[in-house]
């Protein structure tokens, strides 16, 4: 099984109800916060269940889901079937969409997911989607220093934050002997130090930095704002 499998068959990596709901509002609230003006036409990339997309799509005048799971696509498509300016794609429709003509591409907790070719690809995409001002938004990256037990502590402070630490408690002992846990000891994930993640960017003609705060709720993980070098 690939990462793409594991998330095309509805993996349950949530605790709860509760923190499924309150990682996609946290989600939705970074993103709608590094949105320019009402009138952004945005790609969410590996967007996921994105459950307040339409808190988003409200905030700008595009936004197109792109997941390479297709139940995942599915999902979206009928959850969000009222929202005309959501659009959803799988990844290989994105050569269909015009170049640069996207204000803000947003790529959250999926980098870690990618083998460094498909990452390339990636960035070749986003890179030609990009308008002269946009911006990328690559985020949730995951340092080398960062491991299960940093992930864990990061975890706890949101749910008691939340009010899901007991679910908490009780989702990290069962993650113990979860199919994560083991498709992460098969496939691995992708890990960069904040130097090589600004290279591979550089590489793409695009300028980037670190961009506090990352998009999710766990600030052990790195985001970075990039922009097109001839801009
Ligand atoms: C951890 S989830 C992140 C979802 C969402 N961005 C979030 O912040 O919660 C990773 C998502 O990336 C998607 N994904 C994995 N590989 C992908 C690829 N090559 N292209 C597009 N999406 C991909 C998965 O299907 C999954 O929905």
């Amino acid at each position: 099984m690939g990462w793409i499998e594991y998330w095309d068959d509805k993996p349950t990596i949530y605790v709860s109800q509760r923190h499924r709901e309150a990682h996609y509002r946290c989600v939705a609230e970074g993103l709608i916060t590094n949105l320019n003006g009402n009138d952004s036409v945005v790609l969410d990339y590996g967007c996921g269940e994105a459950l307040h997309a339409d808190r988003v799509a409200r905030k700008c005048r595009r936004l197109y889901l792109c997941d390479a799971a297709p139940s995942v696509r599915a999902e979206l498509r009928h959850r969000f079937a009222a929202v005309e300016t959501i659009i959803v794609l799988a990844p290989e429709e994105l050569s269909g969409l015009p170049e640069s003509t996207v204000d803000l591409v947003v790529a959250n907790s999926v980098a870690q997911y990618l083998p460094p070719d498909v990452l390339d690809a990636c960035l070749n995409d986003w890179r030609r989607l990009l308008a002269p001002e946009g911006r990328l938004l690559l985020a949730d990256i995951i340092p080398p220093s960062v491991g299960p037990l940093t992930d864990a502590a990061a975890l706890l402070s949101f749910a008691w934050r939340e009010g899901f630490a007991v679910a908490a408690v009780a989702g990290l002992v069962r993650t113990l002997f979860s199919d994560y846990r083991k498709v992460r000891a098969t496939l691995g994930l992708q890990q960069y130090e904040a130097d090589a993640m600004v290279a591979i960017l550089s590489a793409k003609g695009l300028v980037s930095h670190r961009h506090h705060p990352n998009l999710g709720h766990n600030q052990a993980r790195m985001a970075f704002l990039a922009v097109p070098a001839d801009s």
